[in-house]
Parts: C-alpha cells; sequence; structure tokens
C-alpha cells in the first residue's frame, strides 16, 4: 500500500490542468480552462478546469472532481493506479507501507489465481493455434463460424483438448499449484481438466488481464450443457463481468453507446463486423453491477433480442434496471430464429446496421405501444399492464424526461396523463419508503414528490418539492468542505470545523439529508484521528455524490449562484473564502432557525389540536418562548421571518 504521506506529497503536487492537458485540449477562458468534455458527446465545450481551485467539472454531464478522480474515471485506473501515475509524471518517489499480514496475503493469493488463468489462456490459444486436435476441431470450428483471426486474436480464443488430463499435466509440471488450479475452477473437484474438448472464450476484467473462462461444446448432439462457465473464484464474479468490455470500452465511450446482446458469439461476430462496442451478459439475467459497470462508458444502452419470444417479458422487465441507473435504453427483436450472430452474416455490416436503426424503439414508448395493439378490446390487462409500464417510468428520475415521457404514453395508450402520474407517483412513494426501512449506511438523496394535478396550468410540469431543510443542512457541509480547516478563532486554536461540529453535538442524529450526515460523520472522524484534510480530500472522494458536491461546492457558481436561488439567506458580502469566520457561524444560525421554525409549525398543529383547555396556557407560554428566540435569530441573520 502506498504511504499514507506519499499521497499527501503526490495530492499537493498533481495539478488537475496539467493532468488533463495530456487527454483534452484546453483553452483558456478567464480564470479557467475549457474544453470539450471527455465523457460524453458534445460540440461547444462545457467542460471547465479550474487551475485554482485544483479541479475539473463539466456543465454538461455534470462529471467533476480532482486529478486522481480525473485518470480513475477517463483511463478506468484504480485508486493505486492512479496515485502511480501521477508519481511517474511528477517524478515522487512511492514509498510503500508494509500492509498487514492478512492483506497482504490475499492481494498474494489473487495475484496468483490471475497468473493461473494468464497461463492456462495462453495454454488454449497455442493449442488451438498449434495443437493437430485444436486445428482440426477448434479452428475449423471457430473458422467455419466466419472468425478470422484478427478477432480470434482481439479476444484470446482457444482450444480445450478431448484428454481431461491434457492441460493437467502441462500446469503440473510447469510446477502450479493444484488447489490454486480448483479455485479458479480450471481443474474439476477430482483434478481433471474442467474444459474439454471446448472451443475457450477468455473473461477479462476492464485492466485486460483474465479472470475467467467460458467454453462451448463443439458437437451438438450431446446431453452435456452448451456452454460451461468458471465457477465464481476470487477474481470472479459474474454478476460484475460483461463479457466483451474490456475489448469495447473505447468504442463504447467514443460513440457514446453499448450495444447489449446475450451471446458470446454475437459479441464476435459484430467486433467483426466493425460493431465495436458491444457487451453480452453472458446468459444470466442482467445485474445491477452490471448496469453500473455500462453506466461508467456510456448513458445509452441498446439492447438486442434474440428473435426467440420464449424469454421476451421477463427480459424486457430486466431492462428496468438500465432505467433505475439513469441509462436510456432503447431494443431491438430480431426476427423469429436470429441472433446477431446469424443475422449479420447473413446481411452484411451496412444491411445490418439499417436494420437495427429502421427496428429500434425506444423501450418505453415500445411497452407502450405494445400495451396499445395487444390489449385493445382488453380494458382489464390493459390496466394491469399500465400499471407495469408506470413502474418503469418512476425509475426515471430526470423530471423533465420524465413528463415527456408520460405524455407520449398518456397519448399512445389514449389515456389521461393525470392518472399516469398519480400512478408514477404512487409507486414513487413506495420505493421511497421502501429505501428508508432498509436504509443502511448509504442512500442517495431523493427527491420527495407529492401527487400532481396538471389542473389548467400546464406550464407548470410535475411539481417537485425538495425538503428546504435539506438546502441549511448542506450548507452547513458547504462550509465545512470549503473551509473547515482554517480558523474560527485562531487565538483559541479553534478550527471551523471543531466550531461547528461542537455546535452540532448530540444532533447530528436529526439531520434528514444523507449526503450530509455521510460527510459530518466522516468530518468527526477526521477530528477526532486528527488528519488535516485539503480540499482534494472531498474532490477525490470516491463516493461520488460527496464528490460531486465537494466540487460544486469548491466552484464558485454554486456558492453564488445557486444558493441564493433557492431562496437561501445567504448574507455574505465579500467572497465566502475570505469570510469563512462569518460563513460558518450564520450557516448554524440558518440551520438553528429552520429548526426553531419547524417546532412552532408543530406547535401550532398540537394547539389547535389540543381539547383539553388546562394546557393551552403551557403551550402558549412555550410558542412565545420560541417566537422569541425566532426573532433573535432572525435579527441575528438580519433576515426577515414571516
Ligand atoms: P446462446 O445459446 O444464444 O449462445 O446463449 P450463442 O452465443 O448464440 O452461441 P452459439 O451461437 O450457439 O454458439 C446465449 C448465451 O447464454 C450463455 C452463454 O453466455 C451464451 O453466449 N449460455 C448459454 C450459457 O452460459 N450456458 C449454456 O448452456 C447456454
Ligand atoms: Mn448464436
Amino acid at each position: 500500500m502506498i504511504k499514507r504521506s506519499t499521497i499527501d506529497e503526490i495530492m499537493s503536487v498533481a495539478k488537475v490542468d496539467e493532468v488533463i492537458n495530456d487527454y483534452v485540449n484546453l483553452k483558456r477562458r478567464g480564470a479557467n480552462l475549457i474544453g470539450l468534455c471527455p465523457f460524453h458527446n458534445e460540440k461547444t465545450p462545457s467542460f471547465t478546469v479550474s487551475p485554482a481551485k485544483n479541479l475539473y467539472k463539466c456543465f454538461g454531464c455534470g462529471k467533476g472532481g480532482g486529478a486522481v478522480n480525473f485518470l480513475m474515471e477517463h483511463e478506468n485506473f484504480t485508486y493505486p493506479e492512479a496515485l502511480r501515475y501521477l508519481a511517474q509524471k511528477y517524478n515522487i518517489r512511492i514509498e510503500e507501507e508494509v500492509r498487514s499480514d492478512e492483506a497482504l496475503e490475499e492481494q498474494k493469493h489473487n495475484e496468483s489465481l490471475l497468473i493461473i488463468s494468464e497461463m492456462a489462456a495462453e495454454y488454449f490459444q497455442e493449442q488451438l493455434h498449434f495443437s493437430a486436435e485444436g486445428r482440426s476441431i477448434g479452428l475449423s470450428y471457430f473458422k467455419h463460424r466466419g472468425l478470422n483471426e484478427q478477432t480470434m486474436k482481439t479476444f484470446g480464443l482457444g482450444y480445450g483438448y478431448r484428454d481431461p488430463n491434457q492441460f493437467k499435466n502441462y500446469a503440473l509440471g510447469k510446477g502450479y499449484n493444484e488447489d490454486l488450479l480448483k479455485e479458479v475452477g480450471l481443474l474439476s473437484s477430482k483434478g481433471l481438466d474442467f474444459f474439454r474438448e471446448r472451443v475457450i472464450f477468455p473473461f477479462h476484467n476492464l485492466s485486460g488481464k483474465v479472470i475467467g473462462f467460458g467454453g462451448r461444446i463443439i458437437k451438438d448432439n450431446v446431453k452435456a450443457p452448451k456452454y460451461l462457465n468458471s465457477p465464481e473464484s476470487p477474481i470472479y464474479n459474474k454478476r460484475k463481468t460483461l463479457y466483451g468490455l474490456y475489448q469495447a470500452r473505447t468504442s463504447i465511450r467514443k460513440s457514446d453507446q453499448c450495444i447489449l446482446v446475450e451471446g458470446y458469439t454475437d459479441v464476435l461476430a459484430l467486433h467483426q463486423s466493425d460493431i465495436t462496442n458491444v457487451v453480452a451478459s453472458s446468459g444470466t439475467s442482467l445485474t445491477e453491477q452490471q448496469a453500473r459497470l455500462i453506466k461508467r462508458f456510456t448513458s445509452n444502452v441498446l439492447v438486442i433480442f434474440d428473435g426467440d419470444l420464449a424469454g421476451e417479458k421477463a427480459a424486457i422487465r430486466g431492462l428496468n434496471i438500465f432505467l433505475e441507473q439513469g441509462i436510456n435504453v432503447s431494443l431491438v427483436l430480431l426476427p423469429a430464429g436470429q441472433d446477431p450472430d446469424s443475422q449479420v452474416n447473413e446481411l452484411g455490416k451496412s444491411a445490418f446496421t439499417e436494420f437495427i436503426e429502421s427496428h429500434k424503439a425506444d423501450f418505453i414508448l415500445y411497452q407502450a405501444h405494445k400495451i396499445d395493439t395487444e390489449y385493445k378490446m382488453d380494458p382489464v390487462n390493459k390496466s394491469v399492464h399500465i400499471k407495469e409500464l408506470s413502474k418503469s417510468l418512476s425509475l426515471i428520475r430526470d423530471q423533465i424526461k420524465r413528463s415527456v415521457y408520460v405524455k407520449e404514453c398518456a397519448g399512445i395508450l389514449d389515456i389521461d396523463e393525470r392518472t399516469l402520474f398519480r400512478e408514477i407517483n404512487k409507486n414513487i412513494r413506495k420505493d421511497v419508503s421502501k429505501k428508508k426501512s432498509r436504509e443502511t449506511s448509504y442512500v442517495p438523496v431523493r427527491e420527495k414528490f407529492v401527487d400532481f394535478d396538471p389542473g389548467e396550468d400546464h406550464s407548470q410540469g410535475i411539481q417537485q418539492i425538495v425538503d428546504p431543510t435539506e438546502y441549511q443542512e448542506r450548507d452547513i457541509v458547504r462550509v465545512l468542505i470549503t473551509s473547515g480547516n482554517k480558523w474560527y478563532d485562531e487565538d483559541k486554536k479553534l478550527n471551523i470545523a471543531t466550531y461547528i461540529l461542537n455546535n452540532l453535538e448530540g444532533i447530528t442524529d436529526y439531520f434528514k439529508d444523507e449526503l450530509t450526515k455521510i460527510i459530518l460523520q466522516e468530518y468527526s472522524k477526521i477530528l477526532n484521528d486528527q488528519i488535516e484534510v485539503q480540499s482534494s480530500y472531498w474532490t477525490e472522494h470516491s463516493n461520488e455524490q460527496v464528490r460531486t458536491f465537494a466540487v460544486d461546492v469548491l466552484s464558485e457558481k454554486y456558492t453564488y449562484a445557486e444558493w441564493s436561488k433557492k431562496g437561501l439567506e445567504l448574507q455574505t458580502q465579500k467572497p465566502v473564502e475570505e469570510n469563512h469566520v462569518k460563513d460558518s457561524y450564520q450557516a448554524i444560525l440558518r440551520f438553528k432557525l429552520k429548526k426553531i421554525v419547524e417546532r412552532i409549525e408543530e406547535l401550532k398543529r398540537i394547539f389547535s389540536d389540543n381539547t383539553d383547555e388546562s394546557k393551552d396556557v403551557i403551550l402558549i407560554t412555550a410558542y412565545q418562548k420560541l417566537l422569541k428566540e425566532r426573532q433573535q435569530l432572525a435579527e441575528e441573520l438580519k433576515v426577515t421571518v414571516m
């Protein structure tokens, strides 16, 4: 593990603009640099780099962070990989920390498993190209399926022998450990070759390392399963793997689209036809992790379904996973009996592309049309399916996008928009309360919704009610991030973070906003451990919500424009940076004021519900006391409270 001191050194030396300049053409504009965002397609630059704040932010797609985070996002580096890259760039010598024995053991163990898998992949490849059996059975099979040498090489295809001792003898002869060979499933529990008389498709992780295999049977008429896949192991988790992603990743990012197909051979056939942004989910139904994996590269997915209608319904419902991740989904159903492999081979590249373009349908609209045509004369089933559709709609987080869809769907289905909205809101509420009840460590902030009745005024669109408390709460962590380590009172050696957290002691549990809670908790830990944190601590944070929030509050745009837009009484005349004592003091006051206003409202309710006259006096006294407190706070804040 890289030593903390080395990390600090790297963080203090690395300049975000210099790092990004190696990848993006940046032009100066005022204090900032701008360029075309490397994370999404755009024609006018909205990707902004602030050398002064040492952060980047794209106002188009919302991505933002520091130098390390940029490398992790853009190059898919892991955290240590990004640090090593920077160390090299800035000539910093890396000092390693001795790891705990256990962690070291585990790392070594995983490395051994990777080495074994790599060795096996090379062996299978050798056999495919250079052994008699491999050539006559495996290679001729691949050729028969139309695959060329280049494709076989790109995907590292191989062949496993018929003889169940062939690979075993080779590997043991080379001194590889039998237990490890079993652990990655290359040998069966009986110690025989796992992949026998099969052509082999290695699986890669995002660094291109082999982590497992799929093996396809050659003979068609045998009882054995068509494909055998490596069992799960410390290096292979099928729920987190997408076949072909390593080979497709650059192309997915460039085209800003990911094509998802069902089979390994479909990936190969399309890749060979120059459609290289394609992955397969490997026979299992799509998982949330896989959707998130795709989301790292693009927000647009096109799913091509094989033309066997059997699995259709379940498979289509499965696409909701993409909506949940904020991914746009369209789909194509191939004609009966076809899969992308057979179809592209039959039509050729350009006719295939044309076919896809002309047959692809938006996932949501597809569902609406289908309901409309299939259940025209069947209102009962129609309504059941509309409920199903409203589930998909409620997963769309972007409100504008959602209301556009609602309008479209209502038109297609010939129903009232309001009815659809009501159903959607019901789903959302259910979802929010479900999430709340199983809230464990971290749940991203969810907006609150109310039933929307479009009534006469359509201009309003769907209403979103965000609990204003959130802003008061977030304002406090804004101050923590922007100036937590500055002095509140230098003589007393009291910094702003300590001042704020002392003031909030005992009440942090009452905060409603999850993001605020996370940051508060983390900051108390920082203070406890007496670590000095720089802003890079936040802009390089591994939690995306935290990181994005930090980037937003650290760039002036947010501090002045956003907060005042939200109706926050930001009284700072001087830039916040120069006035952080007052800023932090006021953030606390605003929060307290907010809480008092809430209690006043509560008391009012209690008062009007109260039937016991003898309690009236007590209530009125409490009420007046709160009003007074409110008055004082308001005066101190110099804002008028209605
Ligand atoms: P298909 O049967 O459509 O496979 O299963 P395919 O890739 O088109 O194979 P060919 O064209 O007949 O050679 C789709 C995917 O389901 C998984 C594999 O990932 C396969 O690519 N699968 C299928 C299995 O894992 N095991 C099986 O027994 C069958
Ligand atoms: Mn096929």
